[in-house]
Parts: structure tokens; sequence; C-alpha cells
């Protein structure tokens, strides 16, 4: 695949002139963003319309925990927008991962991914929410879990990647947040990794936020990242 086609950009901002300025000094170079809760409660749907109607591809990131009726129903606006992706929780469990993915059989570019175990939480976190074992094998629990219930794949920290492509196969897809160039400032990511390791493991796509969208430079800091994804 194209390296530009598997990095997205995480448009986390709380206006649409920021977003819009990311989107217009990426050019033609980025093919795909991701709009989450901010950028989507600040701004509206609109923007994900401006989006798909320059010919990106979106990743919504709505991160879905709810009853499955409110799930489906989320999801078809979301397939009705024009969106690639989105997330639906798997700690939810089947029911709402199945409501997630009959809802989307609809669209038939939409794609269901299952967001394991975000990836600013750790052992200790989990063992705060109650939940005993590592990271790792509540990610895998999970993952196991989305399949089962036909998700098409999930979002994992990058050190799950591997562990992850041995489970769910190589049709799956992997889409891994919390990447960071080497020798960077790691933010609140608890496992990060580089974008090159993600992908040699196995992600078919990472995401980068901050790193790119608050850089001085935004599209020099994009094309960092892809030269050091082209390495894999
Ligand atoms: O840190 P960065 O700005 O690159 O984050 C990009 C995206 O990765 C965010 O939109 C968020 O959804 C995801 N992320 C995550 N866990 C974190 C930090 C960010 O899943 N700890």
């Amino acid at each position: 695949m194209d390296p530009s086609r598997r990095i997205i950009v995480a448009l986390d901002c709380d206006n649409r002139p920021a977003a819009q300025a990311v989107v217009e000094q990426l050019g033609d170079e980025c093919r795909f963003y991701k709009v989450g809760l901010e950028l989507l409660t600040a701004v509206g749907p609109q923007f994900v319309e401006y989006l798909v109607g320059r010919g990106n591809e979106v990743f919504l990131d709505l991160k879905l925990f709810e009853i499955p009726n409110s799930v489906a129903g989320a999801v078809r606006a979301a397939g009705a927008l024009g969106v690639s992706m989105v997330t639906v929780h798997s700690m939810g469990g089947t029911g709402i991962l199945t409501a997630a993915v009959e809802a989307a059989r609809d669209y038939s570019d939409l794609r269901v991914l299952a967001l394991t175990v975000v990836t600013s939480m750790t052992d200790a976190d989990l063992v705060d929410i109650g939940v005993a074992g590592s990271t790792e094998s509540q990610v895998l629990r999970l993952a196991g879990l989305a399949k089962r219930a036909g998700c098409h794949g999930v979002t994992a920290s990058p050190h799950e990647v591997a562990s992850l492509r041995e489970v769910l196969g190589g049709d799956a897809l992997i889409v891994a947040p919390g990447v960071v160039l080497p020798g960077a400032s790691v933010n609140e990511h608890a496992r990060p990794g580089t974008p090159y390791a993600a992908v040699a493991d196995g992600a078919s796509h990472v995401v980068v936020g901050r790193a790119v969208t608050r850089a001085p430079d935004a599209l020099t800091a994009f094309r960092r990242f892809r030269a050091n994804l082209s390495a894999s």
C-alpha cells in the first residue's frame, strides 16, 4: 500500500479554521484524516462532509459505548456522511459490537473498528477499573471478541500490533495511534512506538496527531512520518 494511505492525521482541533488550515497545509499529500469527538462536537459533521467532498478518507473516531440501538444509529449516521472507519468500544460487549457491524452493512465502504484499550492506559489503570491481567492480555481478549462479532479490525497501541496480527489474521485492519518518531516526546502515550515499527509488526494504518498538526510546518512533519514509515 502507498505509505501516504497508511498515515491517518488526527485533526484534534476545537475550531474549523485550525482544522482547515492543517488540511490546506498538507494539500494532496495526506489522504486520510481522523475526526474525533473534539472536532465533531465543536465544528459539526459539516467538516466531515468537507473532507469527504475533497476526496479524503475519514476515520470518524466516535468511540461508541452505548446501548445497541443507539450505537447502530450512530454508525448509520457515520455511513451516511461517507466515512471509511468508525470506532466502537469492545468493552461494551458483543451486543454493541454486533449492532455496529449490522448497521454498517448498508454502507459498503464503512469499516467498523473495535477500540480495545486506549494507549494511555497501563496495567495499573486496568487494576483501578477492576480488570485483572495485563493490558496486552486485555487487548487480545477484546480483539477476539470483536473478531467474533464481525468487526473489520481494531485500534491498538503499536506494542500490541504483532500479537494482534496473529490473532486477527491477515485481512483485519489494525490501526495504531500513539506513534512517535524516534527520540520525540511521547506526550501521554504510555505505550508508544514508531510508524516504522508499527507497520513492520503488521499495522495497516498509523494515526498521528499533534506531532503534525501542532508542528510549525505541518507538511514537513507529515513528510517525516511518511519517510519513517516508508523505511518499512
Ligand atoms: O498524541 P497524538 O496527538 O498523536 O494522538 C493522535 C490520536 O491518537 C488522538 O486523536 C487519540 O485518539 C489517539 N490517542 C490515543 N491514546 C493516547 C493519545 C492519543 O489513543 N494516549
